[in-house]
């Protein structure tokens, strides 16, 4: 593992306007992905980059040749490999999308990476802030793209939460209030509720908020959780207090045993601003004004995973461009929010095998 801290981590080389409107995702160059891990999300994906994004899916590799098969079927995917190795190796490939389980996705960038491949990860990018920063170091010292696929900051729901915020509209912003609950607590063995892989609310599901708040607020200063376990020993339920150098707070929850609101509020001293559920995905957001008034902005983008297109995007514009991270998901926010999180799981009392 490597020594790198965060502060070693270089910055990206261009600095973005996170309000600036996001620009549609067929406009960006055209790449061919490898797939890494046919599961559930690695479906979405390939179908919002078929229908949204000029790129294509060039080839798929599963730890199973007839799940690759299946899964190049139903989406007309030309290159099959039944094992990851190959499927880095293949010349056919631009970028590796890695779609396995959060305890696999170190390895798995590594395993790209040593390809020489550029690499999209799936969200949370690792188990912890160490894992991470010993990617972003192997990408660094190999010349190679990385990010994490941390989808929500790419939408157009997003850039209009961060122009309202940036006119001065709703102030100074105190309070970031985003909660992400599901009801996904069915398989002692799958990957939601298995310690060896990584399960728990935290990393699958509490990533989006504490992510979201790190958009808006920076890294806390302090981290307060409590959380309650599952029978597997895993976090099923946590609530997080984060305190910033400003007066800002952020109250932030998820839980993997309820269906919740899925909500963000971003209160400001002048008004506020409602996203609601899913927060992560909306296709609208809504200013509350001090007089009552509301008014609900919208993007001419569907809500929902359609939206995975955006960060797929954004990988093809700064692949074109020569860059190795994305300035509006840079390494460095991806590993503070992993030590955010590194850090309420500690208080809960979450240890991974080996870890
Ligand atoms: N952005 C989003 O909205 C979103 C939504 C859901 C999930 N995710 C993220 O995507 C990742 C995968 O989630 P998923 O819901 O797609 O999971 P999934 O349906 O269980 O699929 C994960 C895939 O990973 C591969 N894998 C490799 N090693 C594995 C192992 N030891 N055990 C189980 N599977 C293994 C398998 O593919 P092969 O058998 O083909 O090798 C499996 O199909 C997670 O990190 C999750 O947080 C993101």
């Amino acid at each position: 593992m490597t020594s790198y801290a965060v502060n070693d981590l270089p910055a990206p080389s261009s600095v973005v306007d996170k309000g600036a409107a996001v620009p549609d995702p067929r406009t960006a160059p055209a790449i061919r992905w490898g797939i890494l891990g046919a599961g559930g999300i690695a479906r979405m994906f390939a179908r919002a980059v078929q229908h949204y994004t000029l790129s294509h899916i060039a080839a798929v590799g599963s730890r199973s040749l007839e799940n690759a098969q299946a899964f190049a079927k139903d989406f007309q995917v030309p290159h099959v490999f039944g094992s990851y190795e190959d499927l880095v190796a293949s010349d056919e490939v631009d970028a590796i999308y890695v779609a396995s389980p959060h305890s696999h996705h170190h390895a798995h960038a590594l395993l790209a990476l040593a390809a020489g491949k550029p690499v999209l990860v799936e969200k949370a990018f690792a188990r912890n802030a160490a894992e991470a920063l010993d990617v972003f170091a192997t990408a660094e010292r190999q010349g190679l793209f990385a990010m994490e696929a941390m989808w929500t900051r790419f939408l157009p729901a997003t850039a209009l939460v961060h122009e309202v915020i940036n006119s001065g509209e709703i102030g100074e912003v105190v309070s970031v209030i985003a909660d992400h609950g599901q009801r996904l607590d069915f398989d002692p063995a799958g990957r939601l509720l298995n310690p060896a892989l990584a399960g728990g609310a935290l990393l699958d599901l509490g990533v989006y908020p504490v992510a979201y708040a790190h958009d808006l607020l920076g890294a806390p200063v302090s981290v307060t959780a409590k959380g309650r376990l599952t029978d597997t020993g895993v976090d099923g339920q946590v609530s997080l207090v984060l305190e910033y150098a400003s007066r800002a707070q952020a109250t932030l929850s998820t839980t993997l045993w309820a269906k919740s609101a899925t909500t963000a509020v971003i209160a400001g001293t002048e008004a506020w601003i409602e996203v609601p559920g899913d927060f992560y995905c909306p296709a609208a957001i809504r200013v509350h004004l001090p007089d009552g008034v509301t008014r609900e902005i919208a993007s001419d983008f569907p809500a929902g995973h359609a939206g995975l297109a955006f960060e797929a995007a954004e990988v093809a514009r700064c692949l074109a461009a020569g860059v190795q991270q994305s300035a509006r998901n840079p390494w460095r926010d991806t590993v503070e929010v992993l030590q955010t999180l590194d850090s309420a799981r500690a208080q809960v009392g979450v240890v991974y095998p080996g870890e």
